[in-house]
């Protein structure tokens, strides 16, 4: 659940560092001193409770509630976030295809002082007014925020409460300087706080703070927060514009890019209870996306193999987007990639965004998937032009197994992970379901689904998990997708070409079939 980042102009220093009060709802403080400081190492919401108190008048907040909305959050049911270390030394695997997998630690990286961001833009045909740019390179959040000022009086950071305080300090210095007046929304990261609620918190700290058209929402966290904070961008005030600084590689490569927003909704009650993904939701282009690869030095090493799920579905898919290398660039890059060096991080999340916008860009509003449908092996129909819904190769699968409890696979080093999936792991899943159904109902060669299966692996993702529910339960959660028709759930197949095709009816042995490769007793 969100809450404020404020301050109360007349505290002492002392007291400002221990009166952390409760944000009431609908409550802003208005006016204000200085931003506060936030420390360098420590998640926002902590550095934010430990604020110095304002030593000038320029603007901004200081106080965060952060401890009610823990309680809220408590009381909402909702699992806040493990507090992640500001400096962890990460254990990521290392592939090396010859030898078994070995352990190695991540350092956070430093800028090189030479890499020069790239932009990205990608242009929506016929609607310049939604076109948005991404700036991708070492240092253009944590060194040089000024990607994030644009004429403005005014802004709304949504931020993940998990974000490290020092991967934002000099924004909020930056915006004091710049004279805008700033306010943050905190939200404790999670799929089931990923809700209308939430979204609704945040409406209210916008409103509250009298957040007009002419300002801005800058969103800066993983998935959850750019997909909720656009959906709030998308309908406050009937539309403002949303800068996303995306702070997981999940989030540079997919989420964050193309102009999907969304929240989830539930359903049913107790033990049948539902999260239904992304149900609710628009499109709405950021204005500006900033990609900082340094900001993933810190990254937990599970959440940065999510992101590799993307890239490597891109990869299968790279013709798609004018990208046909993609999968084997990955491929001989991976040991570097998992080394996390800003270079090749900066050239992988290049690659995979310039490969994302060439696709948003052909079909913005995914409407291109009703082409052409003819017959085809345990399908009744195939249609040859995916469009954007190729990105949603292997989605369908993993969407229905990504909120499951009571899941637990190995990781490569053979260590037992239990828990909820990350979205990435359950797309990882859903990629080698995908490669099955391909196999079985277009003629995929079945080295093409070993060879995945092994980049996932040496990436750190699971292949196979245990605890799965049964068929009729994971063929009921199918249908629940949202690209499924009255005919039932569609899917993405992968062509022997590299062309993505989207099947329609695909027979429920099929599916059961695809399902089970990724059983483990
Ligand atoms: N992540 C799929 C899309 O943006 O269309």
């Amino acid at each position: 659940m969100p809450t404020t980042l404020r301050k109360s102009p007349s505290k002492s220093a002392s007291k400002a560092r221990v009166a952390v009060k409760a944000s009431k709802p609908g409550k802003v403080a208005s006016g204000g001193a200085k931003p506060a400081k936030l420390m360098p190492g420590k998640p926002a919401a902590r550095a934010a409770r430990s604020a110095k108190a304002p030593k000038s008048s320029l603007a901004q907040p200081s106080s965060v509630s952060i401890a009610r909305a823990a309680t809220k959050s408590a009381r909402a049911g909702l699992t806040p976030a493990p507090a992640r270390p500001a400096v962890p030394a990460t254990p990521i695997t290392r592939w090396a295809p010859e030898s078994a997998p070995r352990q190695t630690t991540v350092k956070p990286a430093r800028a090189p002082v030479s890499v020069k961001p790239t932009t990205v833009h990608l242009k929506v045909p016929g609607d310049a007014a939604r076109s948005s740019e991404i700036i991708i390179g070492p240092g253009t959040l944590v060194n040089a925020p000024d990607h994030l000022l644009a004429p403005r009086s005014a802004v709304l950071i949504v931020i993940d409460s998990n974000v490290p305080g020092a991967a934002i300090e000099p924004l909020i210095k930056r915006l004091g300087t710049a004279g805008v007046r700033w306010q943050a929304s905190v939200i404790t990261a999670s799929e089931p706080a990923k809700s209308l609620a939430t979204a609704e918190r945040v409406l209210a700290d916008a409103a509250a703070f009298n957040l007009t058209r002419h300002d801005a929402i800058i969103a800066i966290g993983g998935g959850v927060v750019t997909d909720l904070a656009g959906f709030v961008a998308s309908i406050y005030a009937r539309g403002i514009s949303i800068i996303s600084c995306p702070t997981t590689l999940l989030a540079m490569v997919d989420a964050s890019v193309g102009g999907k927003t969304g929240v989830n909704i539930s359903i049913g009650r107790g033990q049948h209870s539902e999260l239904l993904k992304n149900m609710a939701g628009t499109f709405h282009q950021p204005r500006r996306v900033v990609c900082d690869p340094l900001v993933l030095g810190s990254l937990p090493a599970r959440q940065f193999a999510a992101g590799l799920a993307e890239c490597i579905k891109h990869g299968l898919i790279g013709a798609e987007g004018g990208d046909r290398k993609l999968l084997a660039w990955i491929g001989a890059n991976l040991a570097e990639i998992l080394k996390r060096s800003p270079e090749v991080l900066g050239e992988l999340i290049t690659r995979n965004v310039k490969f994302k916008a060439t696709v948003v860009a052909r079909d913005e509003r995914e409407t291109k998937a009703d082409l052409g449908v003819k017959g085809g092996r345990g399908v009744t129909s195939r249609a040859s032009l995916a469009g954007r819904m190729a990105l949603n190769l292997g989605h369908t699968f993993a969407h229905s197994f990504e909120t499951l409890d009571g899941l637990s696979w190995r990781n490569a080093d053979g260590a037992l992970q239990a828990g909820p999936l990350l979205h990435g792991e359950a797309v990882a899943l859903g990629l080698r379901c995908a490669a099955e159904l391909s196999v079985r109902t277009l003629g995929l060669s079945k080295s093409v689904a070993e060879q995945l299966e092994q980049m996932l692996t040496a990436a750190g993702l699971p292949t196979r998990v245990s605890g799965l529910p049964d068929d009729a339960t994971l063929l009921r959660r199918l249908s629940h997708d949202k690209k499924a028709t009255n005919r039932g759930p569609r899917f993405i197949g992968l062509a022997p070409d590299g062309s993505a095709k989207l099947m329609s009816t695909v027979t429920q042995s099929t599916m059961a079939v695809c399902v089970d490769s990724i059983r483990e007793p």
